[in-house]
């Protein structure tokens, strides 16, 4: 049995149907705090296999305990964690409580039951603003904001975990921008409140739930002034999940990925891709810059490569179609019912 905690969120539900397709069985633990227990049933809509489900939040010892108690645990792969960069400005205690004391709790939930296979989800935050583009992996780390910080933080708690016993297998997966949905448009992002993210707003301003796109800032060093992002396909970024798990079965060690295209696009590049694929209009007003974004981020992804024998394989227009096609499916996200 795999165990995903914060397995019923975004890119958790979509690496759930990807393990599944590869036959794995997979118990889910999610506090629902930025998910729906929808999503459980629409996972199951999929593959035809309803994962196990607790409603667990992971700063819950004994409800962690109980989970490997009554499953054979292989293995975890742990998206649970809070992941708004504004919210973590404003609180950044609830960051470190629920992002580290959580993951300490899980590291020791898992140790005392000796299951020593960890992928980690991290983030292209991580990098901060880089001095060069595209991002390898030995690039300085560093944060420029408190859930980035947590990031960074158990990073270097996996490594100082991995030299204390080299036992462990842990995959650091750094995502660059994830984007899209599954194609069937039964799972997919749905963000709580206002989005943060560029994605589900174009989305949203698509489908008429929102009026008109702010597009924060076009005066950056970039071809048209607007911020370029390395955008990948969420079941891309599936995949690499499961790529991570068969490579820590078979090593030990602790080892960072970044999990990109390679190619960046801006803001207006996106915008317009969505437009043609999907054939809709985008209004957008041209805003000042968002404070903390940075100019330009994409990623080297050559070591996920060679060493997971992984890769993107979905591109700009298909990340546009299935994002819209969730978006049709489920114009209110999970709260609404899937059209025919
Ligand atoms: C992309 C581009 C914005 C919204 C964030 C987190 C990062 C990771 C991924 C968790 C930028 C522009 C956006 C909008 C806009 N999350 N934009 N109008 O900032 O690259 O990364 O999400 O790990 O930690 O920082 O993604 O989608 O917010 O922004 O113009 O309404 O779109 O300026 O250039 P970002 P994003």
């Amino acid at each position: 049995m795999i165990l995903l905690t914060g397995g019923a969120g975004y890119i958790g539900s979509h690496t759930c149907v990807e393990l599944q397709e590869a036959n794995y069985d997979i118990v889910i633990a999610d506090n629902l705090s930025n998910s729906h227990i929808e999503s459980i049933d629409r996972i199951y809509e999929i593959t035809g296999k309803r994962p196990a489900f607790y409603d667990t939040d992971l700063l819950d010892g004994e409800g962690l305990n109980a989970i490997f108690e009554e499953n054979q645990i292989e293995a975890v792969i742990h998206f649970g964690g809070l992941k708004a960069v504004g919210e973590s400005v404003a609180e950044p205690l609830k960051y470190y409580r629920n992002n580290i004391a959580g993951t300490v709790n899980l590291l020791e939930v898992m140790k005392q039951h000796n299951v020593k296979n960890l992928v980690f989800s991290s983030s292209a935050t991580v990098y901060g603003d880089p001095h060069s583009v595209p991002i390898q992996e030995h690039f300085a780390l560093t944060a420029t904001n408190p859930y980035g910080r947590t990031k960074l933080m158990i990073e270097e708690m996996l490594k100082d975990l991995y030299h204390a016993d080299p036992e462990w297998s842990i995959s650091i997966l750094r995502y660059f921008n994830p984007v899209g949905a599954h194609e069937s448009g039964l799972i997919g992002e749905d963000p709580n409140g206002i989005p943060n993210n560029l994605f589900p707003f174009i989305a949203q301003v698509a489908i008429g739930s929102r009026s008109c796109l702010h597009i924060f800032g076009d005066d950056y060093p970039t071809a048209d002034g607007t911020g370029v992002r390395d955008y990948i396909h969420v079941m891309d970024l599936a995949n690499g999940h499961v790529k991570a798990l068969e490579k820590n079965l078979y090593s030990t060690g602790t080892d960072a990925y970044n999990l990109g295209t390679g190619i960046g696009y801006s803001v207006l590049q996106m915008v317009r891709a969505f437009e043609k694929v999907n054939q809709v209009g985008i209004p957008y007003k041209v805003m000042s810059r968002r404070q903390g974004d940075i100019a330009e981020c994409y990623a080297d992804s050559s070591k996920a490569n060679s060493e997971l024998n992984w890769y993107a394989t979905r591109g700009i227009s298909q990340m546009c179609r299935d994002a819209w096609n969730w978006q049709v499916k489920n114009p209110s996200g999970y709260k609404s019912h899937a059209f025919s």
